[in-house]
């Protein structure tokens, strides 16, 4: 388990524990974190578990890929460190990592 915090646009923290091997959208639904919708359930087909990844952490996550880019494409408030969530695997080297949820979904 590694510990994850997710932080809500209003403020709200969420200070969870995450299995290693799960995703970060798996880590939110499972602990009730509001704003990741992942209305796909993770194939990378909906956008709406989009999340911030701070400078920091961004070198400890796997890149991503070519399906990721384009199904960020669909999201109108895409930054710096914007990642699709369920395409992030947890790995012991992001214990501690905080993950930003935008105001809104797409
Ligand atoms: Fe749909 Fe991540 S849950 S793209």
């Amino acid at each position: 388990m590694v510990a994850v915090k997710y932080i809500q646009a209003d403020g709200v923290e969420y200070n969870v524990s995450v299995p290693v091997g799960s995703t970060l959208m798996q880590g939110a639904v499972s602990n009730m974190v509001e704003g990741i919708l992942a209305e796909c359930g993770g194939s990378c087909a909906c956008a709406t578990c989009h999340c911030y990844v701070g400078d920091e952490w961004l070198s400890k996550l796997s890149e991503a890929d070519e399906l990721e880019k384009e199904t960020l494409e669909m999201v109108d408030n895409v930054m710096r460190g914007s990642r699709l969530s369920c395409q992030i695997t947890v790995t012991e080297a992001m214990d501690g990592i905080t993950v930003n949820i935008p105001e809104s979904q797409c």
